[in-house]
């Protein structure tokens, strides 16, 4: 069915689009538009209307078209060819017009948007630019500064923001198609102009700009290549029209053809793929949850109540006592003034928001409740006693859920008599403002549960993601070889600042040293001492950790961990007594230490990942491995512009992981170094993880 109609109104041409879901431009669309607007220029329409059908105007370039090989008419040259008509040409603008579909928007002569829309460049996101000559389009109808705002930061603005800006000429509420069919009869009578943008001319700017972004960008966008690009080609607006946008479309192929590209778009879809469940149908049906009860008023149950809050959630907040909870209580009314000083919520509604919380220190008052999160710490006996509890009091059709990090969500399921009830809801630290959810689904949890929170964790602003059951699930359990490496990196000749500098400089948004000093020694101390001696992996890995926890050096919240950390500012510093430490234990051990250099670092901790990936995949915990890559982008730090672990392995190439983990099995010995069963039979056949999971 072709997505463009097109049909004369009162004498106005108006070219409707219907491509569902989001009305991205694929090339169905761009030559439906190009065959109306040219048969608009000689039948008896006196302007032109563009409008999309369905919930949003065009929601940019059809991204599954990347890649492929690209088919005219060419984006650019379609906007060209609406800016060159000789009838008018307006866009109508609902949804969220973005990327390629607000530079078709640019394009036109004249822009209505309902008060409603959001208008935005998100380009940058997917590691491209604005090319169909949005950078050149922008800066000439808001000045190079605000174009460089807009385009950098990526994220949409409300049309009515964009109308006082200028990149819109009228604000509207109600019936779009009414409306703006008036406002182009209003143009027509008063016989205005094809005002064309590329024959404006940009408004003069400091020329400093571009050096001072070009700073800022290297702090905030680490690594990035797009963002640079896109500094080069607003610059490239300065000149003229058609030589700034051959010097964009050059920028937009180098995009293109980086690898940053490439795995920003993959987690584009990875993380949409993520939410569904491969043996569950679409349309399962879904319980109702309005009213939400957490357990435990510390970090994690006060923030996990703040999302719920947030998002209209009616919450019932439990602790054991009154001053327990009061302390809670209190540390949420922080956070919240926290968030209207840093200006994320107004006053308003951050009260508003605090004033759905309520505390309660009873079990009966759960009894009504949709859903519980337990969020108590990490001892199951005092889990699995909530949980007999909970069944005594909660309604027969409530979901259970617990917010372990580690533990056993079946034998939690098991202390209750309705285990299809029970799921994991693991949150990330600080939780009202971490996106990844792990949601872990028991042996016997139901279908409709299952679904019900996948979209729910939605619908408060998480990015969540399935896990199966095992120690630690996706994510943890990945990250117990990756300090391990950290660790023995450290007593084998690294110091921390190496370890910390080689993984910042590879990209991850914290170094694992300092990662461990923020999370608190002692909190690792006591999970290792809950496993048995032969659970606990490499005992050299943990020499240096027990001898600074045995010292009272707890990390951050102690003033010294493996850094020492200003009082006052928390600022961190190297500490020789540190170093005292890590050469005791190295000698205790026979260890002669030497240095190792920063890629080696990274390899042994990246790979280390990687291969407790493949096991993750292979057993069946993970779905795919786009999974694995929205969980460490999301919730540990790993930079999006390598697309995640298991991306970034078939980025390198499977051949060369392999090579590597089987080196470092002949040099570090077979107990921290196996390659996965996965990873030996994809290389064996030649294969990919992409391969693997199509
Ligand atoms: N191309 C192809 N598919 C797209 C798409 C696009 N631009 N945008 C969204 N989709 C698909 C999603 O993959 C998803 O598909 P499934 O249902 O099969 O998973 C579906 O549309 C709905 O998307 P969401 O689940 O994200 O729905 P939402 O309502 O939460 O969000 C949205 C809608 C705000 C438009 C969001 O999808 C979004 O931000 N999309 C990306 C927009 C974007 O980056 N546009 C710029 C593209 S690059 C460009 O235009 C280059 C250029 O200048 C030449």
């Amino acid at each position: 069915m072709n997505p463009v109609s097109y049909e004369i109104i009162d004498q106005i041409g108006v070219i409707a689009v219907n491509n569902p879901p989001v009305n991205a431009l694929s090339f169905a669309v761009r030559s439906g538009i190009q065959a109306a607007l040219r048969a608009a220029q000689d039948d008896a329409s006196k302007a032109i209307l563009i409008i999309c059908e369905g919930g949003t105007f065009f929601a940019g370039a059809d991204i599954s078209e990347f890649g492929k090989p690209p088919k005219e008419p060419y984006l650019p040259d379609l906007i060209d060819e609406i800016e060159a008509s000789g009838k008018l040409v307006v866009a109508a603008m609902h949804g969220t017009a973005l990327g390629g579909g607000f530079e078709v928007a640019l394009g036109c002569h004249y822009r209505i948007a309902l008060d409603t829309a959001r208008v935005g460049l998100p380009e940058v996101k997917l590691g491209l630019l604005p090319g169909a000559g949005g950078t050149q389009r922008v800066p000439r109808l808001v000045g190079i500064a605000a174009a460089l705002q807009l385009i950098l930061d990526g994220a949409p603005i409300p049309a009515i923001a964009a109308a006082e800006a200028g990149l819109v000429d009228k604000i509207v509420s109600g019936d779009l198609r009414v409306a703006a069919l008036a406002y182009v009869q209003e143009l027509v009578a008063r016989n205005a102009a094809t005002r064309r943008t590329s024959e404006l001319n940009v408004p003069a700017a400091d020329e400093q700009v571009f050096a001072a972004t070009r700073i800022a960008v290297a702090k905030s966008a680490r690594g990035q290549t797009a963002p640079l690009r896109i500094i080069e080609s607003v610059q490239a607006s300065l000149l003229p029209f058609a030589a700034g946008r051959k010097r964009e479309r050059e920028l937009f192929v180098d995009c293109m053809q980086d690898p940053q590209s490439v795995a920003l778009q993959h987690l584009f879809f990875a993380e949409r793929e993520a939410a569904r469940i491969k043996d569950l149908p679409r349309d399962i049906g879904k319980r109702r949850i309005e009213r939400v009860a957490i357990i435990g008023a510390g970090t994690m149950g006060g923030g996990i109540a703040m999302c719920f809050a947030n998002a209209g959630f009616d919450v019932t907040l439990l602790e054991i006592n009154a001053d327990a909870l009061a302390r809670g209580l209190s540390i949420v009314e922080k956070n919240y003034a926290g968030s209207v000083q840093r200006g994320k919520l107004s006053e308003e509604d951050a009260g508003a928001c605090r004033a759905r919380i309520h505390g309660v220190t009873d079990y009966d008052a759960l009894a009504d409740v949709d859903l519980v999160i337990e969020a108590v710490f990490e001892d199951p006996q005092l889990k699995k006693g909530i949980f007999a509890k909970l069944d005594a009091v909660c309604r027969r059709g409530a979901i259970l859920a617990t917010n372990t990090s580690y533990q056993d969500v079946d034998a939690i399921a098991a202390a209750t008599g309705r285990p299809e009830d029970v799921i994991g809801m693991h949150f990330f630290s600080p939780a009202h403002i971490m996106k990844l959810l792990e949601v872990v689904r028991g042996e016997k949890t139901a279908g409709d549960v299952l679904a019900t929170v996948m979209a729910l964790g939605k619908k408060i602003g998480k990015v969540p993601v399935m896990s199966g059951v095992c120690y630690g699930f996706i994510g943890n359990r990945m990250l117990q070889g990756y300090f391990r490496e950290a660790q023995l990196c450290l007593i084998e000749g690294s110091t921390p600042e190496d370890i910390d500098a080689a993984l910042y400089d590879w990209g991850m948004a914290m170094g694992p040293i300092s990662v461990a000093d923020l999370a608190g020694l002692d909190v690792g101390y006591k999970a290792r001492q809950a496993l048995a001696p032969d659970q606990r992996g490499d005992p050299r890995s943990y020499r240096v950790p027990d001898a600074l926890v045995a010292a009272g050096r707890l990390g951050q919240k102690s003033g010294a961990g493996f850094y020492r950390y200003d009082p006052a500012t928390r600022a961190k510093s190297a500490d020789p007594e540190v170093m005292q430490i890590v050469e005791r234990e190295a000698q205790a051990l026979g260890i002669q230490r030497a240095p190792i250099d920063a890629n080696e670092i990274v390899e042994r901790l990246i790979f280390a990942l990687i291969n407790e990936g493949m096991n993750i995949l292979d057993e069946g915990i993970a779905q795919r491995p786009g999974d694995i890559d929205v969980v460490y982008a999301y919730g540990y730090g790993f930079p999006a512009w390598r697309g995640g672990p298991m991306h970034y392995a078939d980025t390198i190439g499977l051949n060369y992981v392999i090579e590597r983990i089987e080196e470092f099995r002949e040099r570090y010995g077979s107990n921290n170094w196996q390659p996965a069963s996965l990873l030996k039979t994809l290389v064996a056949n030649n294969s990919s993880l992409a391969r693997w999971a199509e």
